[in-house]
């Protein structure tokens, strides 16, 4: 916790280290309240740097002793400036021997080596692994390591680090060791230990090579009944990386541990992949269709980094996207071909648009604004955002939009080829993809300079006799923080035209035959692409499968819509035009209740939805995509002026209307789309799920009784946890007498699965009948935690950013409990603090009134003398 002015760190100041590591050998002697890390590190001056002194960094430490080359460091040989200690005038080849003291059981920031349930963990990406011993901790400095653990053997029975386990055995006194040796060498960040009790499901496994690797999933005992689908998710990924990319493990052995007390998702440290809970533990009984397919995703992600990230890491922080963008690029291209199908792979797209537009377009439109490769920091850890990571992957898929998929392995080849090993820049990884495939990418290098969202702005000229259509495209982006200007991006923009039939028309510029979809390079302010041999005035269906991450703006009519609607053999801008013709009718309707007026919608629309809902050729998973309406925060993100509860009653309004005039046709969707017998977590029984409980949802948002004596069957005959909740939910929401029972129920029955008391403390949270004092009552149950990161995700941030009604509340109160909850977070654990000060940022698009409320919110947080500069960095830049 510091209290001075936080400084600003810029990428334009980087420097390479002065000293390189070679080798480092750790030891711990594991004590929760005091444990002692003996430190023994080579290194070499680096040619490389004009800098001589040795920099080292450490972060709540205690300096035990300092050795150099066998001797003795005194006070007057070394500096300690903050977190930086200085070695002036050593050698070009040096021996650090370092002795520290550190207390895990008092770590609740959970960076660094802390205590979880009894067990030591460590998590060390960015900067943590400066919590365990003076180190030059960054991802430039990459060495071998070798670690010996020792602790209490009944306690800690499983002992486990990067690599290979070289040596274990007794030491007496109850306690005992076991040796590691990675023999890859890597950046502090991805070092791990593990002294815990625990247990694992083990498999051996056959690697393309031949070799057999020996792969782990250790969890708490009690919860082996669910690791299943982690380890298939972990032997589907290592496949798929031979298979589409010709990557290998590299490694005999590889780990993965789950534990409750977690910041972040996962960690991929190098063989000892460390995951939250949440994206481990799954069974039917207690995981949803949705919490298999994050577990799917995430294992394939940590497993991905082991190349991407690992064995070509980052030169600095300012790269983070060169490893997450790619990372979650390839968890994304996983996931499509575990799906499979044309349709589902749709499906998928379509939850990624989602997440874009839903999290990502209003932080590029916030405060916090930054390029995908940012220039500059206060807090690294404020920038593992939804811009470096999501966005960061629509920068990687255009690569291969353009490229093709060969392409676009080719440059992924060469990029092996050439950095293997090192530690890079994004701007390597362009070049890799130029020169793989004989291309210029220099304007490309905008994407990752530029923040905001770009938007494209599209005109269609049909001209009978010419039998031409013109595509005027124009582009623009909006101001962002410290970018007032912009220059054009290198945007792909892929494009069908559909005739009257409701079919594909071929393609033709520059008479080059371009099928039926073609991607089209727009890379000036505006140019105009000229389509011969258009027998008729076509439908342009723009930007298919969502191919750069803009707004794209057209002058749809509502018929057009409807053609698209209908006929698109794009799925994405299929459901597109959906969302579309809801949007324009849920801003309407918003405005009307602002005024009081009388709300109504209109059999157009209602009639394609019911199309849709009753055709039965297409997947019930992308039915129930096209079905769901855009959420009030995507509603709030098209206004000037944001007032959440018109929207709130706007969009209500729409499911109910939807509910009661498509009450036969929901009904029977729910009916028919049952997935009796065994629970089975692929993606159609899934979309069968996702369907009829949408189906409920709607029915359930009409005063029906029917509906409430569906869903109360329901949750009681449920055998599966997707079903359980989204019965419960249809309860809650509908406000039902029925559900103070149902959510005791719910609570006895699951009492001692943690994950799924997070859910009932969700489901609570963003419930619209759901206020503040009901949140603060919440709090004081036994159950919740302040101190564990997903307990608080599933109560308060829930509530600050899922519950729009009632934490905009127009007294105010939503915004003063939020303030006094940054500042308790932030005294225990920074990060956590951090990302629910992020709640706040878009407070000037608010009312007068309500913003009013926001600044006087901000300004107690922004006033407090200790606040982290985690804290500090969001807040001060949502007030300036
Ligand atoms: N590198 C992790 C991932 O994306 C995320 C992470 C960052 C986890 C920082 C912990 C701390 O896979
Ligand atoms: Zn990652």
């Amino acid at each position: 916790m510091r209290t001075d002015t936080p400084q600003t760190i810029y990428r334009k100041d980087y420097t390479p280290p002065s000293y390189l590591v070679d080798t480092v050998e750790l030891g711990f002697d594991l004590d929760p309240a005091r444990t002692i890390v003996a430190n023994r590190l080579t290194m070499r001056r680096n040619p490389a740097s004009a800098q001589r002194e040795i920099e080292l960094y450490g972060e709540e430490l205690e300096l035990v002793a300092l050795r150099l080359n066998g001797k003795t460091l005194g006070k007057r040989d070394y500096r300690i400036e903050g977190n930086l200690l200085r070695i002036a005038h050593a050698p070009e080849e040096v021996t650090l021997e370092i002795e520290t003291l550190c207390a895990p059981e008092k770590n609740t920031a959970l960076s660094g080596l802390y205590v979880s349930n009894g067990n030591f963990i460590t998590q060390c990406e960015a900067e943590g692994f400066r919590r365990i011993t003076y180190f030059p901790d960054r991802p430039d400095v990459m060495a071998r390591y070798t670690v010996m653990l020792r602790a209490d053997k009944e306690r800690f029975p499983v002992l486990l680090s990067n690599g290979n386990l070289v040596e274990e055995g007794e030491l007496g006194d109850g306690r005992h060791y076991a040796k590691w040796e990675d023999p890859f060498p890597k950046p502090s960040y991805l070092f791990a230990l593990v002294a815990a009790k625990l247990v694992c499901q083990e498999e051996k496994f056959q690697l393309a090579d031949g070799r057999e690797a020996l792969l782990q999933v250790w969890v708490e005992e009690g919860n082996l009944d669910k690791t299943d689908h982690a380890m298939q998710s972990l032997k589907r990924s290592i496949r798929w990386d031979e298979e589409r990319y010709g990557l290998e493990l590299d490694l005999d052995r590889f780990m993965i541990v789950a534990t409750g007390d977690f910041n972040m998702g996962a960690m991929e440290n190098k063989g000892l992949n460390i995951f939250n809970t949440k994206y481990v533990l799954a069974n039917p009984r207690v995981a949803t269709d949705v919490d298999f397919q994050g577990i799917e995703a995430v294992v394939g992600h940590e497993y991905f980094h082991n190349w991407t990230g690992n064995r070509v890491t980052c030169r600095d922080w300012f790269q983070l996207s060169l490893k997450e963008g790619l990372t979650v690029f390839r968890d994304q291209e996983f996931s499509g071909d575990m799906i499979g199908t044309s349709s589902g792979r749709a499906v998928n797209r379509i939850d990624q648009v989602r997440t874009l537009r839903q999290v990502q377009f209003p932080e590029d439109a916030g405060p916090m604004a930054h390029p995908v490769r940012p220039d500059s920091f206060v807090e690294i850890n404020n920038f593992y955002t939804v811009t470096v990571y999501e966005k960061g992957a629509e920068v990687v898929r255009m690569y291969q939009t353009l490229l093709g998929r060969e392409g676009f392995r080719k440059g992924m080849d060469l990029y092996f080829e050439r950095h293997d090993g090192q530690a890079v820049e994004c701007d390597d990884f362009r070049s890799a993809m130029a020169d793989a495939n004989g291309r210029n990418l220099d304007q490309f290098e905008r994407w990752y300079s530029q923040s905001g969202t770009p938007v494209v702005q599209a005109e269609g000229r049909y001209d009978e006799s010419a039998r031409t259509y013109t595509l005027k495209l124009s582009q623009s982006c909006p101001p962002t923080p410290g970018q007032p200007d912009k220059l054009p991006f290198h945007i792909p923009v892929a494009v069908g035209l559909l005739g009257a039939s409701g079919r594909d028309l071929p393609l033709t510029i520059d008479g080059k035959e371009l099928g039926t979809t073609a991607v089209l390079e727009l890379t000036e302010s505006e140019q105009n692409f000229v389509f011969s041999g258009v027998a008729e005035s076509p439908t342009p269906s723009l930007l298919r499968d969502f191919s750069a991450p803009v707004v794209l703006k057209y002058g749809y009519s509502d018929a057009e819509l409807l053609h698209l609607f209908s006929h698109d053999s794009d799925p994405v801008n299929r459901w597109e035009a959906g969302q579309r013709l809801s949007m324009e009718r849920l801003l309407k309707l918003t405005e009307v209740a602002a005024a009081g007026g009388e709300l109504s919608l209109d059999d157009t629309f209602v009639e394609a939805m019911r199309k849709i809902l009753t055709d039965d050729t297409l997947d019930p998973a992308f039915r129930e995509q096209a079905l769901l309406l855009p959420s009030e925060s995507m509603i709030a993100d098209q206004m000037d002026v944001v007032q959440p509860l018109p929207i709130h009653t706007a969009r209500q309004f729409m499911r109910a209307e939807i509910g009661a005039r498509l009450h036969n046709e929901l009904l029977a969707t729910y009916r028919s789309q049952q997935t009796p017998g065994e629970y089975s977590a692929d993606a159609e029984s899934i979309g069968r799920r996702a369907l009829k409980n949408l189906a409920l949802a709607y029915l359930g948002a009409t005063p029906a009784e029917q509906a409430l004596a569906l869903a109360q069957e329901q949750f009681s005959n449920a055998t599966n946890m997707t079903d359980r909740v989204a019965a419960l939910g249809a309860l809650i929401h509908a406000n039902a007498p029925a559900a103070p029972d149902a959510l005791n129920r719910f609570y006895d029955e699951f009492e001692d699965e943690a994950l799924v008391i997070d859910k009932w403390f969700a489901m609570q949270a963003t419930a619209a009948t759901t206020d503040v004092a009901k949140v603060r009552k919440l709090m004081k149950h036994p159950a919740f935690n302040m101190r564990n990161p997903n307990r608080v995700r599933s109560l308060i941030s829930s509530f600050c950013a899922a519950n729009p009604v009632q934490f905009h509340a127009a007294d105010g109160s939503g915004y003063a409990f939020w303030a006094e909850q940054v500042i308790a977070l932030d005294a225990l654990n920074p990060q956590i603090a951090s990302r629910l000060s992020r709640a706040m940022d878009r407070w000037r698009r608010y009312t007068p009134e309500l913003q009013a409320y926001m600044k006087q919110a901000l300004e107690k947080v922004a006033g407090q003398t200790k606040l982290s500069n985690d804290v500090r960095e969001v807040v001060s830049k949502a007030l300036s």
